[in-house]
């Protein structure tokens, strides 16, 4: 495989961009390749390779890249024009259709990225119920600033930047899938009654992926309904993905917030609030908790989402079926290989979401993630770049299908984990 010229772009990248990249989670040693377009369930390289994605953004783009049926309806919308800080029909339409598909959703503000969307939820918690706290779970990752970034998954897991600051010291964060840990927090009287919020993922997917036992979320929400806690959602990851009304209509728990992006504009930057009337409505102008931004609510990425909402509606009873099956088939694939090869790893997986840790034992928290063996991850990652397909390139991401991923793809990703894992093995 040559990546020479993804090597010069990256000596002339880390003369002017820290470690050669805008966000921390694309670095890898010794460097990343560089990407230069993406259809459908592949991107081609600069070095003129093409890949089956299943990064995929982190799980932005469950259509697909380039999906005719989004960017047909953006390049009408470009010639409209891109920004105007002026309401448009459009975000009506997409408030509208939210308070449909979403469970929680009596009203939404829609915004720009998730990070923005969990920071305003947590404002909003507060304000709601005039406490301080902020509970999370470890692993779990809800965007970079300050409050959230204590012991954080993703590219923040060896990082521990957000634990000096300030801000953090009103957040606890609690072991994932532990409720009796979080029922001992909460109903302490001392240490529970400042809660103001429990954020969380449904599903933890940025420390691979990891699932809620049963019970763990009709426990939180009994605990929280009891203690006038806010329940947010973070289904920045699990929304529309999981199903169309997210982890929330999946597992049919209905949280007081729900947060939202990556598959919401399919690839194009947005995110939205949902939530209670009686929560949302604190929202300045209509209430006291300031959240403004220039580009909340910009046409071509509100676009961008009515069209991908569209197509997911439209194809809903074929879609998600068709991610599914797709996702099964490369679990159970791996799984075997797994098996036939002794070596010690387990998949965890629901939807089209799935990641494997090289690891004798179950994976069920973020202490269990940080267990598996991160070489043997590494060479998986860079022996299956060597057969064109491209997963994140790190333990603590998702792997990610996507509606424009064919049966051929899964069958060519089926042969390349099948070859990389028994190369592991030597
Ligand atoms: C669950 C979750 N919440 C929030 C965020 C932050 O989103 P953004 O990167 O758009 O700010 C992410 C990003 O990966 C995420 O996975």
């Amino acid at each position: 495989m040559n990546f020479d010229y993804s090597r010069s772009l990256f000596s002339r990248a880390e003369k002017v961009l820290p470690k050669g990249v805008n966000s921390p989670v694309r670095y890898y040693e010794p460097h990343p390749f560089f990407v230069s377009s993406g259809i459908g369930s592949k991107i081609i390289t600069q070095d003129h390779q093409t890949l089956i994605d299943y990064c995929l953004g982190y799980g932005a783009l469950i259509l697909g890249h380039s999906y005719k049926g989004v960017m047909g309806r953006i390049k009408e919308q470009l010639d409209r024009g891109s920004l105007f800080c002026i309401p448009t029909e459009k975000e009506v339409q997409l408030a509208e259709v939210l308070s449909k598909i979403v469970p929680c959703c009596e009203m939404a503000r829609i915004v720009n990225t998730g990070s923005e969307a969990t920071m305003h939820a947590i404002r909003l918690a507060r304000a709601y119920t005039q406490k301080k706290t902020i509970v999370k779970f470890d692993g779990s990752y809800h965007g970079a600033y300050d409050e959230v970034l204590v012991k954080a998954g993703s590219g923040a897991t060896l990082s521990t930047s957000g634990e000096s600051m300030p801000e953090s010291r009103n957040t606890e964060v609690l072991p994932f899938n532990n409720i009796e840990i979080l029922k001992e927090k909460i109903e302490d009287e001392k240490k529970g009654e400042d809660v103001a919020c429990i954020i969380m993922e449904p599903i933890c997917a940025n420390v691979g992926v990891i699932l809620p036992e049963t019970n763990f979320l009709y426990e939180i929400r009994k605990l929280t309904k009891k203690h006038n806690i806010v329940l947010i959602f973070d289904e920045v990851i699990t929304g529309f993905r999981l199903a169309l009304g997210g982890a929330s209509e999946f597992f049919g728990i209905k949280p007081d917030i729900a947060t939202f992006a990556k598959a919401l504009g399919n690839g194009f930057p947005i995110s939205a609030i949902c939530g209670k009337k009686e929560i949302m409505s604190q929202l300045a102008p209509s209430g006291s908790v300031y959240q403004a931004s220039t580009y909340a609510g910009n046409p071509v990425s509100v676009t961008a989402s009515l069209a991908t909402i569209d197509t997911l509606i439209e194809a809903k009873n074929t879609l998600y079926p068709k991610l599914g099956k797709n996702c099964d088939r490369i679990v159970d694939a791996i799984k075997d290989f797994i098996k036939e090869k002794g070596i010690d790893a387990t998949v965890n997986a629901i939807g089209s979401m799935y990641q494997i840790f090289f690891s004798k034992n179950k994976v069920v928290n973020y202490q269990d993630a940080l267990k598996s063996d991160l070489d043997m991850f590494k060479k998986l990652y860079f022996e299956l770049l060597k057969k064109d397909i491209f997963i994140p390139p790190s333990q603590f991401e998702t792997c990610f299908l996507s509606f424009s991923h064919t049966e051929e793809d899964v069958d060519k990703t089926i042969d390349a984990y099948g070859e990389a894992i028994s190369i592991l093995k030597k």
